[in-house]
């Protein structure tokens, strides 16, 4: 282990700081800015694409680089290391937007519960919220202890000297709840979900200290360069109908709410929200104040897109997502067609020069999931590839 980094085992109290994360220069102007006018519903001259995961184990150079730090979390709480694996799949693809290294479960370690990834059993938390108790002693963590976090926004942004924009994420408030009384990943959320019907008003309580955490992360990793934002909810789409929108809608509205709409130097800040398995609720979250929904592969685009560009006397909101990541282990070929079926099931992006000001529905493809392990670098660059080919062709 390289003997500048921070022991294996980790407290978020005692994060690594880099000796000048607060004292870097300006970062550079941003170059590549497609990535935001699409968030803003802008016309831009092609789709711009990111992809969940793509700084992750698929890459051989991340994998070297998270053997260096020791662990997955020595690696994320070291700002200037997880600025690089930040960059790292820049470095291959020519993505439009770079995310910020990190983890969902961040917030509640900071909050004591105690995580650690175990080697093919995903995340783990030592003090999962069990008990009336356990709930009662829940409160916002104080940010200091996520200051690596906001520290890797500051060197990452550094890092990518304006390439593509930084984007700066969190968990949602359910998807959080999920992992912290489950105590890790589940299959069925059966400790949750007996909670949720039998003490609704323990899981309300959970539900609002973790609204509350994420606003004031967001919040700081905007302060700290994140030039847009995201919120994972990623197992929003387990809930029934009606549990969504109490459970989980709800408190993402209250996050949103209590966001910054501006960075330190006035520049607004898109908000993204991503519910994998919730494309039945696009209506219901098109009242989210919210610029961009993420949606998973189970979506049709031109409904979704008709839905969020209802002339209902909201803005438009734009959409992200639509493809499988199991494409991704498939073939070049095959990745062609199926970029080729997704821009073509979203249309043709709304006509205007790059650089008119006229807002409507725009589309970045995404994966409804992170990308798998056993994915082939090759495969990424070439869906990379073909959504920038194919998107300009459509215009
Ligand atoms: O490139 C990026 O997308 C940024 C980094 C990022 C990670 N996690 C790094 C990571 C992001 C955006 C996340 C979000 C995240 N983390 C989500 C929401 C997105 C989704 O997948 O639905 C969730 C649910 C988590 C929780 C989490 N973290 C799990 C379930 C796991 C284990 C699963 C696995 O793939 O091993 C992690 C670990 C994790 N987070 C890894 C990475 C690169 C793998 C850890 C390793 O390197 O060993």
């Amino acid at each position: 282990m390289n003997k500048h980094l921070p022991p294996a085992g980790h407290s978020a109290g005692q994060a690594a700081m880099p000796q000048n994360a607060a004292l870097l220069p300006a970062p550079a102007a941003l170059q590549n800015d497609t990535f935001l006018r699409a968030c803003w519903g802008l016309p831009t001259d092609y789709t711009p694409v990111w992809l969940m995961r793509q700084a992750g184990r698929h890459l051989p150079e991340y994998r070297a680089l998270r053997a260096q730090a020791g662990s997955f979390m020595a690696l994320a709480t070291h700002p200037q290391l997880a600025a690089e694996a930040t960059v790292q799949p820049l470095h291959r693809y020519p993505l439009d937007a770079a995310i910020v290294f990190s983890d969902i479960l961040t917030v509640p370690d900071a909050m004591g519960l105690g995580l650690s990834f175990r080697q093919g059993e995903g995340p783990h938390f030592a003090h999962p919220v069990r008990h009336e108790a356990d709930v009662a002693r829940l409160a916002v963590p104080d940010m200091q202890r996520l200051r690596y976090v906001f520290d890797a926004v500051r060197c990452a942004r550094q890092a990518l000297h304006g390439r593509v924009p930084l984007i700066g994420f969190a968990g949602s408030p359910w998807t959080l709840a999920c992992y912290m009384v489950e105590g890790g990943a589940s299959s069925d959320y059966a400790t949750i979900k007996t909670l949720l019907y039998t003490r609704p008003d323990l899981l309300h309580r959970l539900l609002a200290v973790n609204a509350d955490s994420v606003a004031a992360y967001l919040n700081a990793q905007i302060e700290a360069g994140a030039q847009a934002v995201m919120l994972f909810d990623s197992w929003g789409g387990v809930l029934a109908d009606g549990a969504f929108q109490t459970f989980s809608l709800a408190y993402t509205a209250r996050v949103l709410q209590q966001l910054r709409r501006t960075d330190a130097d006035g520049v607004a800040v898109p908000r993204i929200v991503f519910t994998k398995g919730g494309g039945q609720w696009l209506p219901a979250m098109r009242m989210l104040d919210c610029n961009v929904l993420g949606v998973d592969w189970t979506v049709n685009l031109a409904a979704a897109r008709a839905a969020l560009s209802a002339n209902d006397g909201r803005p438009a909101q734009s959409l992200q997502g639509n493809l499988d990541p199991a494409v991704l282990r498939t073939t070049p070929a095959v990745i062609h067609q199926e970029v080729q079926r997704a821009l073509h099931a979203f249309g043709t992006p709304a006509s205007g020069d790059a650089h008119s000001a006229q807002r409507s529905c725009q589309h970045t493809p995404h994966l409804g999931h992170g990308i798998h392990q056993h994915t082939p670098p090759e495969n990424v660059l070439a869906l990379v590839q073909a959504v920038h080919q194919q998107s300009r062709q459509l215009r």
